[in-house]
Parts: structure tokens; sequence; C-alpha cells
């Protein structure tokens, strides 16, 4: 779909039952969608999918953590410090505003949310930049960093602060203790979230694209980064468009389409895991419905990742003719699993155990605090503490005669010989490891709105203009439309129990029986329902004769929703070829 009718897709979804802004009959409320029949039908699906793709056919584990967390897990993981936006707020109407988007959107600068706040009040007074609701300059006006969470209290009264959950990922990083045990403790493992979370946008924009409640599908993969390597050769030769950082910045730099294999040879993506799930998320986006001339990924510029970040991989589509991000490939290093594990009670780490013992030569010491309370007086426990903590860091500072440690500002100077110090050789049988993260992070609302995008198209049928959704039959939200040819001489009630017999075998149906055929076949292809089951008298006249044992199986036609293309399938066989087709295991052209 084009730019210009990106509203029209908006008018489909609300006509059609996909979404449609939230509390209409109280004005609206901006940036809350509520899935119609249709559209929550499609939403399941897609999450269905992912769940096959990222959780079961990779082994990885799924949990269901609440929405709201206390706010020492936001204190831990650096969202109340560093998850804000920019805001600006317009001096004449008082519109709140997005500061960076007003600068992309009115200059040629891209990705002005990696430029530090000054620069861009400097660039909103440069280029005259003014509010986009009722025209008056921003120039001079302040912009604040605004945190995207929304708070609440747990419990009556005030005293326990809580927080709408901004991302998924945080439910499975506080839980990590008991979930390594059920891994037994053995890296790689992950653990994958489907839910929603909640950003208190500045500015919503572009129906579901910016929302202030949306669903992600999240996976946390919880890695050795000295030991574990994907197992790349299964998408090794997945192709993508790459547009590294450094092109981004290059004048002649754009996307180049490439092997999975060549970006890690290359060092293009530098970690393989993240490499390894851009093939696997390039390959489900295609079945989904993303349309793969229009997708790329892009990687983030150094001022551009989010706090927790060493490097990340945006997946992005181009919709109305701006480029948005699907869904985020993050490398998160031990950035979560340290911060929790200083501040909660519980340790973060999972013991490595080696595959034979090793012996390694542990430095320790034992202080003599018959020379060091006399001596140091009130500060010799501190200094005691003090040589145990260089021992460990820096073996080599005992060499001397004298060793010197700091305490506070003040520095002590204690005789090597009074430290006990010594070098022990043990036998280790293992380590404990603080995992990395590598995090695949989807956006449900985003992928769901690219698929429709993407699948909406118009042609002629019978020298009628028609539109319809080609969304792949695994996502369609209704699988199978079935009609009477017309609701009389027994046609409605074959057609009835056919629609019933369907849905026992598990196929997703509907039953239509008002209006002229040709109505019905453009209202299921307008929602994306690829099969469309007709009985005619043709059916019934079979089923009259089949009384008579010489006569053939009831049948009915089967019409393929983009060629619209028609055949006549044996009743019998329906459910399972109907089935077969949704899974992919038929096309019809075989049938
Ligand atoms: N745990 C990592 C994380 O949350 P993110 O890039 O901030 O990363 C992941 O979000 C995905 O969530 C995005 O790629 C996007 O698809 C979706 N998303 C984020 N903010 C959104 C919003 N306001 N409206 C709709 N989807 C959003």
């Amino acid at each position: 779909m084009s730019s210009d009718n990106s509203t029209g897709l908006v008018e489909l979804a609300k006509r059609r039952g996909f979404f449609l802004q939230t509390a209409g009959a109280y004005g609206g409320v901006s940036g809350f969608y509520t899935f119609g029949p249709e559209g929550a039908a499609l939403k399941r699906n897609i999450e269905d999918s992912w769940r096959d793709r990222f959780a079961i056919r990779e082994g990885n584990m799924e949990v269901d953590a609440p929405t709201v967390l206390p706010e020492p897990v936001f204190e831990a993981s650096g969202h109340l410090d560093g998850f804000d936006d920019m805001l600006v707020e317009c001096p004449e109407c008082g519109e709140s505003h997005r500061a960076d988007h007003i600068v992309e959107d009115r200059t040629d600068i891209e990705e002005a949310e990696s430029i530090p706040v000054t620069e861009v009040e400097e660039l909103v007074a440069e280029y005259e930049l003014v509010c986009p609701t009722c025209g008056a300059g921003l120039a001079g006006q302040a912009i604040e960093d605004f945190n995207l969470m929304f708070e609440t209290n747990i419990g009556p009264g005030s005293s326990a602060s809580g927080y709408l959950r901004p991302e998924t990922a945080q439910g499975i990083f506080i839980e990590f203790p008991q979930l390594a045990e059920y891994a037994r403790n053995q890296l790689p493992f992950g653990v994958t979230q489907i839910g929603r979370a909640y950003r208190n946008e500045i500015s919503p924009r572009k129906s579901l694209l910016r929302v202030r409640e949306f669903t992600q599908a999240e996976l946390e993969l919880f890695i050795d980064p000295e030991e574990d390597e994907p197992a790349l050769e299964s998408v090794a030769d997945v192709t993508a468009p790459f547009y590294p950082a450094s092109d981004q910045t290059a004048d002649d730099g754009e996307a180049r389409e490439m092997r999975i294999q060549t970006v890690v040879d290359e060092g293009i993506v530098g970690k393989p895991w993240i490499a390894y799930y851009l093939g696997i998320a390039k390959q489900w986006y295609d079945t989904i419905g993303v349309d793969m001339d229009r997708f790329r990924f892009r990687q983030h510029r150094s001022g551009e990742r989010a706090h927790y970040a060493t490097d990340c991989w945006d997946a992005e589509a181009e919709v109305d003719g701006d480029w948005i991000e699907l869904g985020g490939f993050a490398y998160r290093s031990d950035y979560d699993l340290s911060k929790h594990d200083a501040y909660s009670d519980e340790e973060f780490t999972v013991f490595r155990q080696y595959d034979d013992p090793v012996t390694v030569e542990q430095p320790t010491v034992d202080p003599d605090m018959s020379y060091l309370g006399p001596a140091f007086g009130d500060d010799a426990g501190a200094v005691a503490g003090a040589i145990e903590n260089l021992a460990a860091r820096n073996p080599g500072a005992f060499e001397g005669e004298n060793v010197s440690v700091a305490v506070d500002d003040d520095s002590y100077t204690v005789p090597v010989e009074k430290t006990g110090f010594s070098v022990e050789e043990v036998t280790e049988s293992g380590k404990h490891v603080t995992p990395h993260v590598v995090e695949p992070s989807l956006g449900i609302d985003r992928a769901l709105y690219t698929a429709l995008d993407h699948c909406y198209r118009d042609d002629e049928v019978d020298g009628e203009t028609r539109s319809y959704l080609a969304l792949p039959q695994t996502v369609a939200p209704t699988t199978v439309g079935v009609f009477p040819l017309m609701d009389r001489d027994g046609m409605g009630e074959y057609a009835r129990d056919l629609a019933t017999e369907l849905r026992e075998a598990g196929l997703s149906v509907t039953y239509d029986d008002s209006g002229a055929i040709g109505r019905r076949y453009r209202r299921q292809d307008e929602v994306g329902t690829p099969f469309c089951v007709t009985v005619d008298y043709a059916t019934l006249g079979e089923a009259r004769a089949d009384a008579d044992e010489a006569a053939g199986p009831d049948t009915v036609t089967i019409r393929e929703r983009d060629s619209t293309a028609q055949t006549r399938v044996a009743v019998e066989d329906l459910a399972e070829t109907l089935t077969a087709l949704r899974d992919g295991r038929a096309t019809f052209d075989d049938v």
C-alpha cells in the first residue's frame, strides 16, 4: 500500500474489525488500540507463529510474568534513570512533542534520537523549527528528558511505587536464578515471553506503529560468551540487505544484500548469535507477509543504542515511505544480570563445570592483626580487607618488602611478611559465570500493521476492481469461508453442517449466506481469507445421487483468494485438503 492510502488501511481496519482507536465513545484515547475480531485472530496467529519459530523450534522456554513490577527492579535495570525521550512543549498551544522527531521530520537529519539534548536545542533554533500543531516557533524552548514509564502504586496508599513494564525482558531477568535451575544450570538457554509492554509515548503516531500499550515477543538468550556458539549452518545461506552503522554515515553508503555467513565472516555483525537470530527473523517475517523487497537490517549508531546494549541491529520495513523498526536484536552483555546481582539479594550467575578439574594458583593472605592493630588503630580491619582485595587483584604487588593499600583517601604501607601472603595451588571443578544476554525483541503490533500494509492489493476481477489481503494462509484470521450458493433447496443446511465439520477438524471457518456469491467472495478477500468453499446444486445433486451406489462422492468448489481459481474437491477429502493447504503441505495447484 502506498503512502497515499495508509488512511485507507486504517479505514479498512476499522470497518472490517481489525483494529480501532480505543474508547471512541469517549472521544478516543491517543496511543491505545482495540483489536476487533479479525485483528485479534490475526494477532493471535502471528504470536503463535512467533512462538513456534522462536520458542518451540529453538528449544527455548516460555514464561508469563506480571506487567507491574516494583520500583527497585527499574532502579537496577537503569530504566528509572535512562529511559527518556526528548520533550518540547509549545509555548503557544501547550502541546507536547518529541523534539528529535520534529528535527527528523523537518530537516534531512536522521536518527536525531542519538544527538545530545543541547545540540537538538541548537538545531531547533538553527532551522527555526515550529510546533507541528499550531506553527508557533520553538526556538529557545527548553528540551527536557521525559521518562516513558507509567508509574503506579502497589497496594493502597503510596507506600510501594511500581511501574508498568516498558519491556517484557525485566520479568525474565529478575527470575534468572530460578530459570537457570530449571535449565539445570546448562548454558546456553533461552527464555521467551509474549506480553504487553507500556510506554507513555510523548506523541503516539502512525496508528499501531507508535502506541502506549503494545505487545512484545522477546527472547532472552543466556550464553557463556567464551564458550557458546550458534549453529550458524542452518541460516548461513539466508540473505538480507544489511546496513551497517559505518555505511549510514558514508556519503555513498547503502544497504547491501549479503549472506548471514558473510556478515559473520567479515565481522559486519560482530556477534554470531545476533547474526543467527537475524537469519531466523528474516525467514519468519517472510512467513507472516512482510514484503522482503521492503525489508532490511540496520545497525544502531553508537549514540542510538539503548543504555543496556553494546551492539544492536534493527529489522526494518518500509511502510508509507518510511523505514520503521519492527524488532531490535541487542547484545546486552552481562549488563542486566550484573545489575540485578548487585541490587538484589540473590546471585545471578551459573556454575559452569569444567570437563576435567583444573589446578590454579590462588593468592591468599592472613594479615597479622597483632601488628596491624597497634600500627593502624581503628583502621586496622579496613587495611586487612584492602590487603585481601589487592592480593586477589594484583598478586605481583606482594613481590617487594612492603605493600601499599588505600583506605578512603589514606595510604597505608605494610611489610609483606605481616600480610601472611602466600600462593596456594587449588583444584577447581568449575567457575561462576555471569551469562551474557542476546535479545531478539520483536513488536507484534508493528509486525501486524506491516503485514497488513504489505499484503493489501488491488486487481481487476470480472471487469470490477477488487481489494484483497494476500496474507499468508498460516496467519490469515480465517482459513475458510463456507457459502451455500443460495440459502434454499437444502444448500444452506448442507453448508452449515459442512462448516461445523470443518471447525471440528481444527480449521478456522466463517459461514456466510447473505448477498450475491460474488459479494461474499469480495468480503472474504478483503479480510484475507485464503480459501472459500461453495455448496451448489451439483453438490446436492451428487448427494442425492449418492444413495445410488454407482454415484460418485459429494463435491464442492474451493476458490483460492489470490488467483480466484476454482476447483472441485470431494467433500470427504475437504478437511484434509484444506488443512494441508493451510499448513503449506500442499499448494492450490496440487489440489
Ligand atoms: N527489550 C528490548 C526492547 O524493548 P525496543 O527496541 O525498545 O527494545 C522492541 O522495543 C520492539 O518493541 C520494537 O522493535 C518495536 O517493534 C516495539 N515497540 C517499541 N516501542 C513501541 C511503541 N511505542 N509502539 C509500538 N511498538 C513498539
